[in-house]
């Protein structure tokens, strides 16, 4: 009986060191979490302030899907995420950007000489959002290419 109520406490004990840790390790995760947050919030900062005005949607969006692979310049990471500044392939053919983040990639490309073979996968689900970015990226970081419509990309088909 004695050993019983020795049992008993130090299961009691055991159970109160478990609860300790477990305790301590999520209040550390929680604190890297926070960390982190706070340098990608740090991170994204609007980098062109004319095209953010005039496609303030894709500007939105651009910074919270397309930003971490093309970068916040939008130039993208050299071998393995292409540049969506300057893009050759970007500028040659607007509905098929549309596309590119409706549907989007997995094939080789070559952008401005290099090629490129890692998927992108697709980043919106409609049309207004699609166009909104895609105006956006035509539009920042000094490019020049134009804009695009709703009505020229209906027939797109969206693939999920
Ligand atoms: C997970 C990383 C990733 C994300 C997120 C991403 N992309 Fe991409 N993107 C890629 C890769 C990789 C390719 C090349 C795909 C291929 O070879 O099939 C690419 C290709 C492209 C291209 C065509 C090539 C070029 O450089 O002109 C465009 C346009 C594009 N992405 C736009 C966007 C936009 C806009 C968003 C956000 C809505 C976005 N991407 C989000 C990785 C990404």
């Amino acid at each position: 009986m004695k050993n019983m109520k020795n049992m008993n406490k130090l299961s009691l004990l055991l159970i109160m060191a478990g609860a300790f840790v477990i305790t301590t390790s999520s209040f550390t995760k929680a604190k890297t979490i926070k960390t982190v947050k706070t340098n990608a919030s740090a991170f994204v900062i609007p980098q062109d302030d004319q095209a953010s005005a005039k496609y303030p949607n894709g500007a939105r969006i651009y910074q919270e899907k397309c930003f971490a692979c093309h970068q916040v310049t939008g130039l993208g990471i050299p071998g393995a995420f292409p540049p969506l500044k300057g893009s050759d392939y970007l500028l040659a053919d607007k509905k098929r950007a549309v596309q590119q983040v409706l549907n989007g990639s997995n094939h080789e490309i070559t952008v401005n000489g290099a090629k490129y073979a890692i998927p992108m996968p697709p980043q919106v689900d409609n049309y207004q959002d699609a166009v909104d970015v895609i105006n956006y990226v035509l539009n920042a970081w000094g490019n020049k290419g134009g804009t695009i419509s709703v009505d020229e990309v209906k027939d797109i088909k969206i693939i999920r």
